[in-house]
């Protein structure tokens, strides 16, 4: 999947590589993959990477605030596959090391990125719309987009995990 990305970046930008990537988080081993691959030691381009979760199961934010993996008490998310309350233990050191900004989303804005994207012929679920719902967090907030690098020229990818499916609408 990740050397399908480059390679489909490469073709649609032709040849600039990522800037950022966006990748949901549950227990991190997608996100371990994605920082793994985009900080790789021999990689000639790195990549920022911006790890996203549900508000109320954040267990990556709270352990890159304690510095350690952290267990947190989760509650009830339309984003279910990243409702998760601890980190795998393998992926902790590589996301505490590689993760450049971490940004939690509501399920409402998930489902406005859902709609987002569906209006735009993308299919994408919860899981998978929450990378587009955390670009537009960070493009709002001053800080976290200088930190990051964020401008016109950024080459950023989405991973979306997840198709459309049902999902209890947010009220
Ligand atoms: C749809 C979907 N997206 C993302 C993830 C997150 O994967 P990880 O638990 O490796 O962080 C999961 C996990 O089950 C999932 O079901």
């Amino acid at each position: 999947m990740l050397a399908e990305a480059d390679k489909q970046v490469l073709q649609a930008t032709g040849e600039i590589a990522a800037t950022h990537a966006i990748v949901p988080c549950g227990a991190g081993s997608v996100a371990e993959a994605v920082t793994a691959h985009y900080k790789a030691p021999g990689r000639e381009s790195r990549a920022a990477i911006i790890a996203v979760e549900p508000t109320d199961a954040a267990c990556l934010q709270e352990s890159l605030k304690a510095g350690q993996s952290v267990t947190v008490q989760t509650k009830d998310t339309i984003m279910n596959g990243l409702n998760c309350g601890t980190l795998s233990t393998t992926a902790w050191p590589v996301l505490k090391a590689g993760i450049d900004v971490s940004v939690v989303i509501s399920d409402a804005e998930s489902h406005a990125a859902v709609r987002d994207l569906t209006a735009n012929r993308i299919s994408a679920g919860p899981c998978g719309a929450a990378t587009l719902a955390a670009l537009k967090k960070v493009c709002f907030d001053a800080d976290a987009k200088g930190k990051l690098g964020l401008d016109d020229s950024s080459v950023v990818v989405l991973y979306c995990t997840e198709g459309l499916r049902d999902y209890p609408v947010p009220t």
